[in-house]
Parts: structure tokens; C-alpha cells; sequence
């Protein structure tokens, strides 16, 4: 398994960078192209890890999608009554959101199907999906977990919907706000016979509804309630172009590295900025650190912003509410910030850290003390007390196959006494692939070890 090697820098880190295209987007972007009645064009798909999962599942339900190999994928929708049954069980890899939002589209297909996905995907809840699915004539089961409260996991096993039935109706009060489960439920309602009401505690990433407005979809947003209409015709979707836009959750471990870095400036290129995804932004700049934000345009109701960051001194806050929500994937790097932050940081709120890749509230915690950093877990989050000065304790860590505990790791040992080995790297390839090279391209020297 790769490790990477990680230098404690010896020059400001300073360029501007390309990042991958965001994740949840390109997900929403196959997942979508494949339900119109023709060709799409996605430009600057990044091949992480995750997304090729989604894209190999509609390959085998028959989805012919061809590939430049450089970023652009022509996918040959098939209408919403087009997929065809998967010869084997659909193998989602590490990733949550391949798993959930399938299993939406799968609930109201007239073939079986099987979910399957790796060591943690199937530790990681699915009564979330199962329960609402099923409450809305789904034929859908996860296997149980053992141990608590009845939760199932993965594998799951969808369908088939019996000839000639559609799902019903449905109107669902989300018990935690997710846009894994949210927009499960909306994909499930292009099949339903009625109306999607669904309502978060608040509101996730609305990539999906911007996705379904854009395509001309009947859906109405107000705050936290979302209702969409079920398209009268299985053809009525048009192909689509979109620009991925990239990834804030990777960009974040860039700029992030830029804060903390003496003399840094550092640029992330045309990167998402969706509001209900930005957080991070609120959170550096809640700190007291500088980014500016120059706007580039948007693509299918996606805004896309030139990111800089420049070496700012930072103070500890406390991080909560929809803030937090706002941030879910990148709480790990924040902790990265608080640690060189004068005074103590508090993230509460963010209880959905454990049913993550990893734990990650455990994994954060061990990390961050391993670098020689004070903190400490509380049920629904943690506590960091702050080491601006000097440098951090370079370490031997483990990432818990957890990507973006991997990436925190990294940039932690920019900054540290000694080289510092981040062992099971390899998982950085779920979103970031070019991850390492990226830290290089800024002056960085960081080592990938086969
Ligand atoms: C995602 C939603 C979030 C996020 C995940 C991607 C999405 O999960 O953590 O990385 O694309 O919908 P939850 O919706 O489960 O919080």
C-alpha cells in the first residue's frame, strides 16, 4: 500500500493549481446524463476513485459512455425507462455517495440489483435510504450490522419493482440533514407516481435540486422543504453540456497549506463555490485568515471562483450549526488550521464525522495529538488547543484508509520538525489523485512510496 513522504517545507509554497472536479457533482452529472434521451458531454471529469465507480455502473446497465481519457466523457443517455439489468453486483468502492444515490435510481427499476462496496462502505449506515425507500413501495434490503439498533449496511439488494408499478408518492421528514439521503430520494422520485415532499433539519448540498432545475425538472425549494414532480414522459430529459467545476473539499487541503505557510500564495482554479458547499470559506475566514475570491462564471447552476490564499495568523472560534453542515468534508483540514491557531477551536455539531470514511472525530483527534497537538473528542465533535508557534512533532500516521484524514495528514507535516510518513496513502486516489504532484507543483516536497 503507498505511503507518502512528507518534507517539512523549505520555501513559501506559491503558484496556482488546477483541482479535481467536484465529486458530488460529477456523480449527479453521470447519474443524470444517463437518464436523458441522447448525448451528453461532461468536461473535466477527474477520475477519482468514486466518480469511475458511479461511471462503471451505468456502463453495465447497458450506458455506453465514451471516454478521451483527458477529462471529457460523452455518455449516452437512454431515457429514464432505458437502463438495463447489471450482469454482476455493482461495486460502489469506498464511496457513500455511489452507493445511496444508486440505490435511488435502482428502487424504481423493473430488474435486481446488488450493491456492494469495500471494508468501510459496508460499515457505514443505510437504514438512512432503506427505511425512506421502502416507505414508498421500494423493494429494498441492506444486511444487517449487528449490534446496534437494527442499523443495515451494505450490500443491498434493490428490486425489482413488479411490471407496470411506479413508487409512490412520498413525503419524508429527514431525521439528519443529508444530501446522500436527500437526493436518493429525489432520483427515486423520477419514478414515482407523485410527488417528492421532503424536509432536512437543514439544509445539505443542493447540487442535485440545481442539477434537476437546470434540466428543466418541475422542483420547487423553499429553505429546507424541496418537492419535485415526477416528468409525465421517460423521455422528456434533454442532454446536457456541464464544465465540472472543481472540487472545494480538494482544494481546501491546497489553500489550507497556503494559510499556514510564511510568505505562501497559493490559487486554486475555477472552483466550486456553491453556497450550500462553501463553508470553508466562513470557517478560514471566521479564523482570521485571507482568501479572496475572484468569480469565474457558472455551468448547469454551479458558480465556479478563482480561490487565493495567503499566509494569514490565525484564532481559535468555535464551528457549529449549519456552518459546520456547510463544511462536513472539510472539518479534518479545519482542524489542521486550529492546530496553528492561538487558543483552543471547537467543532460541535458534526456527529456524522463518525459514519464517515472512518471515524473521523476519532481519527482527527489521534492525529493531531500524534503531530504533538493538544485535543480532545466530544460526543458530537472535538477541541483543539492551538500551536502557532514553532514547529510541529513530525510523525509516523496511519490514515485509516480515510482520504481526507490522509491529505490532513499531509499538510500537518509541511509544517513538522522531521520528515512525517502518511502510511495507507493510497486512498487519497478516491478524490484527489493528483493530490501529491499538486503539493509539488507549489514547491512542496512530498514523496509517493509504492
Ligand atoms: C455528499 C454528501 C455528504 C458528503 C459527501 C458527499 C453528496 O454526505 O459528506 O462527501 O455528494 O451528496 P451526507 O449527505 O451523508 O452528509
Amino acid at each position: 500500500m503507498a505511503r507518502l513522504i512528507v518534507q517539512p517545507l523549505s520555501r513559501p509554497l506559491s503558484g496556482s493549481v488546477p483541482v479535481p472536479a467536484d465529486k458530488s457533482i460529477s456523480h449527479r452529472a453521470v447519474i443524470m446524463a444517463a437518464l436523458t434521451h441522447g448525448c451528453s458531454e461532461l468536461a473535466g471529469f477527474s477520475y477519482g476513485e468514486d466518480n469511475v465507480a458511479t461511471q462503471r455502473a451505468f456502463s453495465q446497465m447497458g450506458v455506453r459512455i465514451e471516454d478521451d481519457a483527458h477529462g471529457t466523457l460523452r455518455v449516452h443517455g437512454v431515457g429514464l425507462a432505458g437502463l438495463t439489468a447489471p450482469a454482476d453486483a455493482i461495486d460502489c468502492g469506498n464511496s457513500g455517495t455511489t452507493m445511496r444515490l444508486l440505490a435511488g435510481v435502482l428502487a424504481g427499476q423493473p430488474f435486481a440489483s446488488r450493491l456492494v462496496g469495500d471494508a468501510s462502505l459496508t460499515r457505514r449506515p443505510m437504514t438512512r435510504i432503506v427505511q425512506p425507500l421502502g416507505q414508498r413501495g421500494a423493494v429494498i434490503s441492506g444486511t444487517p450490522r449487528g449490534g446496534d439498533g437494527g442499523e443495515v449496511t451494505a450490500p443491498l439488494s434493490v428490486g425489482p419493482l413488479p411490471a407496470g408499478r411506479r413508487l409512490d408518492p412520498l413525503e419524508y421528514q429527514l431525521p439528519v440533514a443529508s444530501a446522500q439521503v436527500k437526493s436518493a430520494l429525489l432520483l427515486s422520485g423520477l419514478w414515482a407516481s407523485g410527488p417528492t415532499l421532503l424536509r432536512e433539519p437543514l439544509v445539505s448540498r443542493d447540487h442535485t435540486e440545481r442539477m434537476l432545475s437546470a434540466l428543466g425538472l418541475l422542483i420547487e425549494t423553499a429553505g429546507p422543504i424541496v418537492k419535485l414532480h415526477p416528468p409525465a414522459d421517460p423521455l422528456s430529459i434533454d442532454p446536457f453540456s456541464i464544465e465540472l467545476p472543481g472540487d472545494l473539499s480538494a482544494a481546501a487541503f491546497v489553500l489550507a497549506a497556503g494559510l499556514l505557510c510564511e510568505g505562501a500564495v497559493v490559487t486554486t482554479r475555477a472552483t466550486g463555490v456553491n453556497p450550500t458547499r462553501s463553508g470553508f470559506i466562513d470557517i478560514v475566514r471566521r479564523l482570521g485568515g485571507e482568501l479572496s475570491i475572484a468569480p469565474r462564471g457558472e455551468s448547469l447552476g454551479e458558480p465556479r471562483a478563482e480561490i487565493t490564499a495567503r499566509h494569514s495568523g490565525l484564532r481559535g472560534q468555535s464551528v457549529g450549526g449549519e456552518l459546520a453542515l456547510r463544511a462536513i468534508d472539510e472539518i479534518p483540514i479545519c482542524a489542521a488550521l486550529a492546530a496553528r491557531a492561538t487558543g483552543v477551536t471547537r467543532f460541535f455539531d458534526v456527529a456524522e464525522l463518525r459514519v464517515k470514511e472512518s471515524d473521523r472525530i476519532a481519527a482527527i483527534v489521534a492525529l493531531l495529538q500524534a503531530f504533538g497537538v493538544d485535543a480532545s473528542e466530544h460526543e458530537d465533535g472535538f477541541s483543539v488547543e492551538g500551536r502557532p508557534g514553532g514547529r510541529l512533532r513530525a510523525a509516523q500516521v496511519d490514515s485509516r484508509g480515510d482520504h481526507r484524514i490522509a491529505m490532513t495528514a499531509t499538510v500537518l507535516g509541511l509544517f513538522a520538525d522531521g520528515p512525517t510518513v502518511v502510511d495507507d496513502a493510497g486512498c487519497i486516489a478516491t478524490s484527489f489523485p493528483r493530490f501529491a504532484g499538486t503539493l509539488r507543483a507549489l514547491g512542496a516536497e512530498v514523496e509517493v512510496e509504492p
